[in-house]
């Protein structure tokens, strides 16, 4: 079988793809198995003992060799992953206990490439308030980690908690000496990998990272201080995780040979057991019901055991309905730009300086050059024109035709030192590779540039790379290549929750891999990148929840997710809505930003939370069209289903309507009740205000909400009526209770949505 593995720095969509294995009858193949542990005959001393007897005795006639077991489940999920064939399996389903089973399955990783930090305070808000996220475990289920990088050291941190279950588990180039205060556990799964081919090499069997993603998710959640960090010298500065102080462990679940879902689910399992607080988990499967998708289920325990799943929402946009990891019971994170663009400058021999963007990983020198344009030559699409650039010119190039990439490696076959690329294509901003010098600017700042150009009988331009320039306006704006939603495994929860900085987010990279390029061949090594993702939002999202958790030990991971939700801003730093890339710069729906970027001084005091129970999970779980064996996989517990329920207390309010179905001026009303709890400093009043969404009416009931003390719990009502046939049109709103003193301001997004068929 073959893999497809991107590497991160040079592929702008880079995914590892792994291939599902064609199974005849008699061959064997990697499946995840749901067991019901309560009807375990007493006989068996121990349920692992239980499930290796129930493998050998339904061995097949067929096979010589018996069928064997990967891994027992007994933390996120009850069960165990085993190779079987199709005879073997249907054996299985009539042994006592079976639930369910379903084949390994292939995952992807949300990584596209590129940077950013936000900006906490060392001297208010969350960052005091949780010391740094000190006594909070992130667990990553990623690619592995770099030990020895610096963002892993384990300078001015103190005692591990005791509660620690983990380890530091020996292999390949990593020994127990790789763990520390701040990698306080190391860990690698690929039972299911290699059961899958028994004849792989595994290149490095150990948790060792040798991909890059999870040294750089790792580092951005909860990596150290690190001085004089940059990307070949832009985005330069002291580096440093969202929750410096807080504790990571590594759970190797993707390999250069693959990834598959018995694996994640065994590190998932595992990371519960361990004792982690957050799960980090920047990949996800799409196309998946929620009860065969392994980090819905995952998730769910971890969910039980009082353990945030923050995820990647992909990275498949922007068109609706592609969003993975929509789980009703996860944190759910998208994309954004950041206030920082990594650029240079270009100043022509009149004196005009522009600001362009480029990503040339190194200080090239092209000062004063000769500037060249000719119409056809600048196109920059044919070798032979580009023959007649004359040596050591800078060429101006422009093509609505040809990608930036293109021109660039056509200039790079020329003569010229240099090119400036004329184009309004936002989405290169979102990329790091820069092969050969050049700078591109706007098609507004070209016509400056190619009339002095034309004018000027001697005209020439220098160009300065390895510029960071912050303050960039307006950001952040929503990344095109951010999944949205609505969530195809469960549509009326809007999905996704929140944005954080995704593009260009530098964070520790692996030395033995490549992370830039200079003119095709030449590769170049760093230990920091800025690369661009979901897989890069979501770490954010998980160390700022570490922080919530240290600040508020007593939070369910429904609390601290609702304290990121109504506090997130929709609004840029021009105080605009919030625009989205992959739309042409429209204004953000919440279909591909949730609430809006998240903002952790704002989430360290929400006023109220929308907090959810397993119950209620649940309830919701029952409300869908799923069969009890389904939910069984999921809860693992034997349920009544007595008060299914589609209305989940959750901070955000979708609206789905029939595209396709021409309802004239019929109204359609759709109604929610949510139960929210007062976590402020005790009596306070809250008032409800209403933005409706366009062309629809909504209600709330009360709309004003007393609270006499801390925790006190009090419930409303909401309607939202809309009329007509949207054709198709995403329309959105807000409901926000400010409450009297204006300290307080609790907002949930609202959504009319039409239904998609993403799968
Ligand atoms: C662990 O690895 C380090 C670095 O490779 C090496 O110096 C050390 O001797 C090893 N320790 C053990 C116990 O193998
Ligand atoms: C594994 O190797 C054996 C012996 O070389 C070979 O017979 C078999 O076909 C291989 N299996 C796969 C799946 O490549
Ligand atoms: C531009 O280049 C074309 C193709 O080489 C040439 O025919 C033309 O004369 C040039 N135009 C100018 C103004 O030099
Ligand atoms: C509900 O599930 C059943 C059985 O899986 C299926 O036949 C039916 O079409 C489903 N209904 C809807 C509305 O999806
Ligand atoms: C779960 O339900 C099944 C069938 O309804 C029953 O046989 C089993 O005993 C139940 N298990 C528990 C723990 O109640
Ligand atoms: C929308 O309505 C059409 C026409 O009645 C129907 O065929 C289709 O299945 C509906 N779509 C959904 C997602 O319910
Ligand atoms: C609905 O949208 C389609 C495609 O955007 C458009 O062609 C059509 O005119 C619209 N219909 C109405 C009634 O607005």
């Amino acid at each position: 079988m073959g893999f497809v593995n991107g590497v991160c720095c040079v592929l702008l969509f880079a995914w590892l793809a792994f291939q599902a294995i064609l199974v005849s009858g008699n061959e064997r193949s990697t499946y995840i198995v749901h067991m019901d542990k309560s009807l375990m005959p007493e006989a068996f001393a121990s349920h692992d003992i239980w499930y290796s007897a129930t493998i050998d005795s339904v061995k097949s006639q067929n096979h010589e060799s018996s069928p064997f077991l990967l891994y027992t489940y007994d933390h996120a999920f009850h069960g165990f992953s085993a190779s079987l064939s199709i005879d073997e399996l249907e054996l299985l389903k009539k042994s006592p206990g079976f639930v369910s089973a379903y084949g390994d399955k292939k995952a992807t990783v949300d990584t596209t490439h590129t940077y950013e930090f936000l900006s906490l305070n060392p001297l208010t808000g969350l960052w005091p308030a949780s010391d740094y996220g000190k006594d909070v475990i992130i667990g990553v289920i990623d690619t592995g980690i770099w030990p020895e990088s610096e963002s892993f050291k384990d300078d001015g941190m103190s005692e591990i908690p005791s509660r620690w279950k983990g380890t530091c588990e020996e292999g390949q180039e990593f020994n127990a000496s790789n763990c520390n205060l701040k990698l306080i556990g190391a860990r690698y799964f690929n039972k299911g990998l290699r059961a899958s081919n028994p004849n792989i090499t595994i290149s490095m069997n150990s948790a060792r990272d040798t991909e890059g993603h999870g040294t750089h998710t790792s580092s951005t959640a909860g990596g150290n201080y690190v001085e004089e960090a940059s990307y070949f010298g832009y985005a330069s500065g002291t580096a440093r995780g969202m929750a410096p102080r807080a504790r990571l462990a590594m759970y190797k679940v993707l390999w250069d040979e693959g990834g598959f879902a018995s694996d994640i689910l065994a590190g998932m399992d595992q990371a519960v057991a361990d004792g982690v607080d957050i799960i980090s988990i920047s990949l996800g499967y799409d196309g998946m019901p929620l009860y065969e998708d392994p980090i819905a289920i995952g998730s769910f325990g971890a969910m039980e055991k009082g353990v945030l799943v923050s995820a990647s929402a992909g990275n498949d946009g922007p068109g609706l309905g592609y969003l993975h990891n929509g789980i009703p019971w996860a944190l759910t994170v998208a994309a954004g730009s950041i206030d920082r663009t990594l650029g240079g400058s270009l100043v022509l021999g009149n004196g005009l300086s522009l600001r362009g963007w480029t990503m040339f990983p190194a200080n090239a020198y092209v000062e004063d050059v000769p500037l060249f344009y000719n119409k056809t030559i600048s196109t920059c699409d044919s070798i032979d024109h580009l023959a007649e650039v004359p040596s050591s010119a800078i060429i101006i190039c422009e093509n609505k035709l040809s990608s930036v990439a293109d021109m660039l490696s056509f200039v790079a076959n020329s003569n010229a030192v240099a090119g400036i690329i004329i184009s309004d294509d936002q989405s290169v901003y979102e990329f790091n590779d820069f092969p050969y010098p050049g700078i591109v600017i706007t098609p507004n700042q070209g016509l400056d540039v190619i009339k002095y150009a034309q004018t000027t009988p001697k005209p020439s331009a220098s160009i300065a790379f390895q510029q960071t320039f912050v303050g960039t306006k307006p950001a952040p704006a929503v990344a095109a290549y951010t999944s949205r939603g609505p969530a195809a495994s469960n549509p009326s929860i809007l999905k996704p929750d929140i944005m954080a900085p995704g593009t260009l987010v530098l964070a520790s990279w692996i030395p033995n891999a490549p992370a830039s390029s200079i003119s095709p061949n030449i590769q170049l090594s760093s230990n920091f990148n800025a690369v661009s993702g979901t897989s890069m939002a979501c770490p954010h999202a998980s160390g700022l929840a570490a922080l919530l958790k240290g600040a508020h030990p007593e939070w369910s991971p429904a609390a601290i997710r609702s304290a990121m939700m109504t506090t997130a801003n929709p609004l840029d730093n021009s105080h605009q809505q919030i625009r989205d890339i992959g739309t042409d710069f429209e204004i953000a729906t919440p279909l591909a930003m949730g609430a809006g970027q998240v903002d952790p001084n704002c989430a360290l005091n929400p006023g109220l939370v929308y907090d959810a129970t397993t119950d209620d999970y649940i309830n919701f779980l029952c409300s869908m069209n799923f069969t009890m064996t389904q939910i069984y996989t999921i809860t693992r517990t034997n349920i009544s289903c007595s008060s299914p329920s589609s209305d989940l207390n959750y901070p955000s309010f979708i609206s789905l309507y029939n595209s396709t179905l021409a309802t004239g001026g019929i109204t359609t009303v759709q109604y929610y009740s949510r139960t929210v709890t007062n976590v402020g400093d005790g009596a306070a009043t809250y008032k409800a205000k209403v933005s409706a969404p366009k062309g629809s009416v909504v209600t709330v009931s009360p709309d004003t909400l007393v609270f006499s003390k801390m925790y006190e719990k009090l419930s409303y009502s909401i309607a939202i009526a809309f009329t007509g046939d949207k054709n198709g049109t995403v329309t959105f709103g807000s409901l926000t209770w400010i409450d009297e003193n204006s300290k307080y301001s609790v907002r949930s997004p609202i959504v009319i949505s039409p239904m998609v068929d993403a799968w």
